[in-house]
């Protein structure tokens, strides 16, 4: 037996990227467009087009996305002449501009000419030409025509007084996000080397001697796919080190690439570079990507419509990149998708809704993909703000149109303004893909749907929540989440410590502390290096499949199911909060929490929740933790109503109301205001009704004194 929190968590093979401060463009309103390829229909619609972006208050559009084989239909013959007429006729309407180097789609010529462009899949299979967002990382003639381009594109539209910002590639990823061929392999043995050294310390970490795996030789080691370690799918792999460093590798060569295309531009031009991120998306680590974004976008295209909370979890994910600043929303859908199999369309009032809500949670600005209708290929039914008819009249132009005046009336209230949250949410993708991969103890568990339950309950409860990587400076909070926290590394121990010891809240369970950075377990008890700090080991750990739950009995409270995973506790230290009810463990502790001694003299509290518990045994546990330091937020009892609040940099406070419920409500009013939308003044108590999608943007009356961590 170890002791309690004896467990030394080795340090960081390569210390955490350094955070860069963002710098975002230079406007003075939250932009207002969205992705706009004129380049696709014929010029005297480029004039309708204006006239209608004017009509609906368009302020940005975001051009040449997908442009490289106009701009270079050769290697060396570029053509700048349709991007040029793009850019003066949106710089003649006043429209700023977000230029894209055109990155995320390769042109024919290229693959023909350089074969080794395209990629080679996770099933071995070598790709020809087609599609996008498919380019190999490694391929020498791919980054040097890339970063080409994005020079030129650079050098001839860096002075441009209406270009803002630049938009590298689009959409990095693809299947996979990751490429299998030959020239990935060496670059990834050029990456294992230089993390480990030598291959001593690459089979310790790498736990070779299983299955008989020492490699003598860094050529003999293969990229991890279906042809090598995997039997299934991404997730299912024989040497989880292997396939951890695989996907860390990917993401560095990803950022390389970007990285290049960054230098290009930096040569001729100043302005903030970004790329349009996906939220939570797995292949890719968005954390050790954030440092090298001078801002932070992303695309907003949830997969069903009746989970608001998904919606926000994701933008405070996207903000917690650059340290909590503002980030862009780079694309929503006006109205549909297409890439669906089935595309149902945006009910009115749901695009305001949810273009406030991403305002409400620290976008500065409001994007569509896209201005205008494709006229052909697989996108020709993806909604726009004008479609192939032009019509003014839609319920779509229209509402984009509304949505412009209140933008227009917003101005530069809330740009620049920040999240006072004092709930933090730790989101780790080494986790995320060491518990996703790990043979046992379920591979029903997921890590973004668990995200979300932690998250969706913090949001319902009306409390402020970042969403911070696993390095994150955690002192400015009283309520620290961190589900799922399967690897733990560096120094995380210590500053979830250090939460506890300040007076604070950690709330962690069920698979945490269970592996080290190299996806090795910790030769202790269960939690490792968390164990001391919860006050609490897991004898044993069960499992069963979604449908079995088993009733979890809070002492005094509810009684909820605990599923997928079962955890026996032992407590060492911890208090009993909760016991499952059922099977042989019957009478066990399910849930614990642990009184820790605060500098102060009062107490921290480490909560352990041992099974997934569902959603009202989440809310149950997060709104007792969120009660103790007074954060539940005035609406937590309303159904959908969710309230979300910028504090501006000259101290404004901004509350944004957002109906999401099914039911109108009234409501009494938590702070005095002008509601910026209409100019009705509010006093505190006055009741305010809100039907399904109604938005209140409340600016306090007083300069309240709002904490904002950061
Ligand atoms: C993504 C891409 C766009 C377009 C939209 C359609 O976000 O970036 O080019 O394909 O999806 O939903
Ligand atoms: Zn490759």
């Amino acid at each position: 037996m170890t002791e309690p929190g004896a467990v030394v968590v080795p340090p960081l093979r390569s210390p955490a990227p350094a955070p860069t401060p963002a710098r975002l463009p230079r406007l003075d309103h939250v932009a207002y467009g969205g992705d706009y390829n004129p380049e696709q229909w014929p010029k005297d619609v480029w004039d309708l087009d204006h006239e209608a972006f004017d009509a609906a208050r368009i302020t940005t559009v975001t051009l040449g996305v997908f442009a490289w084989s106009l701009t270079q239909p050769a290697e060396d013959v570029y053509d700048f002449t349709v991007l040029d007429e793009i850019v003066q006729r949106a710089a003649d309407a006043g429209r700023w501009i977000c230029l894209a180097t055109g990155t995320g789609a390769l042109s024919p010529w290229i693959a023909r000419a350089y074969p080794e462009v395209t990629r080679v899949d996770f099933q071995g299979r070598k790709h020809r030409y087609g599609q996008r967002h498919n380019a190999c990382w490694s391929s020498p003639a791919f980054r040097r025509l890339a970063a080409g381009i994005a020079g030129k594109v650079a050098e001839r539209y860096g002075d441009h007084p209406n270009v803002v910002a630049w938009h590298v590639g689009n959409e990095y990823g693809g299947d996979g996000g990751a490429c299998y061929c030959d020239l990935c392999a060496a670059e990834f043995r050029a990456w294992l080397r230089e993390r480990y050294g030598t291959l001593e310390e690459l089979n310790e970490a790498w736990c070779t001697t299983f299955w008989s795996h020492r490699f003598t030789d860094w050529d003999e080691i293969e990229p991890p796919s279906a042809l090598t370690e995997h039997w299934k799918d991404r997730r299912y792999t024989a040497f989880q080190g292997i396939t951890l460093d695989y996907r860390r590798f990917s993401t560095d060569n990803a950022i390389r690439q970007f990285a290049e295309e960054k230098a290009a531009i930096r040569a001729h031009s100043d302005l903030p570079v970004t790329t349009n991120l996906m939220g939570f998306f797995e292949p890719l680590d968005y954390h050790r990507w954030a440092p090298h974004l001078d801002f932070a976008s992303w695309d907003n295209y949830p997969p069903r419509s009746d989970e608001p909370w998904r919606t926000a979890l994701t933008h405070d994910l996207v903000r917690g990149l650059k340290d909590g600043a503002p980030f862009w929303l780079m694309e929503q859908t006006p109205t549909v998708t297409a890439s669906r199999d089935v595309n149902p369309v945006r009910r009115p009032g749901v695009m305001r809704l949810w273009s406030w809500q991403a305002v409400a949670h620290g976008a500065d600005s409001v994007l569509f993909f896209q201005m205008r209708a494709s006229r052909g290929a697989c996108e020709m039914t993806h909604g726009a703000v004008l479609d192939h008819s032009g019509r003014l009249d839609t319920r779509a132009f229209r509402e984009v149109a509304g949505l412009g005046a209140e933008l227009e009336r917003l101005g530069d209230l809330v740009l620049g303004g920040r999240t006072p949250a004092r709930c933090a949410l730790l989101v780790d993708w080494d986790s995320w893909w060491a518990v996703e991969m790990a043979d046992g103890p379920n591979r029903l568990i997921g890590y973004v749907p668990t995200a979300l339950s932690w998250g969706r309950a913090f949001w319902d409860a009306g409390a402020q929540l970042d969403v911070v990587p696993v390095t994150a400076d955690l002192s400015g909070y009283d309520v620290v989440a961190a589900p799922l926290l399967h690897m733990v590394k560096g120094d995380l121990p210590a500053r979830l410590r250090g939460v506890a010891e300040r007076g604070g809240t950690v709330l962690t369970g069920y698979l945490s502390g269970r592996v080290d950075e190299d996806d090795r377990r910790f030769l202790a008890d269960v939690p490792g290096p968390l164990a001391g700090l919860a006050g609490v080991r897991v004898a044993e750990t069960d499992a069963a499949e979604p449908a079995v739950g088993n009733p979890v009995a809070f002492d005094g409270g509810p009684v909820v199911d605990g599923r997928m995973v079962f955890e026996v506790l032992v407590p060492e230290g911890a208090e009993v909060m909760a016991r499952y009810r059922a099977d042989f463990y019957a009478e066990a502790p399910a849930v614990t929490r642990h009184r820790v001694r605060a500098a102060d003299g009062g107490e921290g509290h480490v909560w352990y929740v041992g099974t997934q518990l569902d959603q009202p045994g989440v809310t149950h546990v997060v709104r007792r933790a969120l009660a103790r330091h007074g954060l539940l937020g005035p609406y937590a009892e309303i159904e959908g109503l969710e309230l979300a609040t910028r504090v501006t940099p000259s101290g404004a406070v901004v509350d944004f109301l957002l109906h999401h419920g099914p039911a109108e409500v009234t409501v009494p009013l938590h702070a005095a205001g002008e509601d910026v939308l209409t100019g009705r003044r509010y006093a505190v108590g006055d009741r305010v009704t809100l039907r399904p999608t109604d938005v209140v943007v409340l600016r306090r009356d007083e300069p309240t004194e709002v904490a904002v961590p950061g």
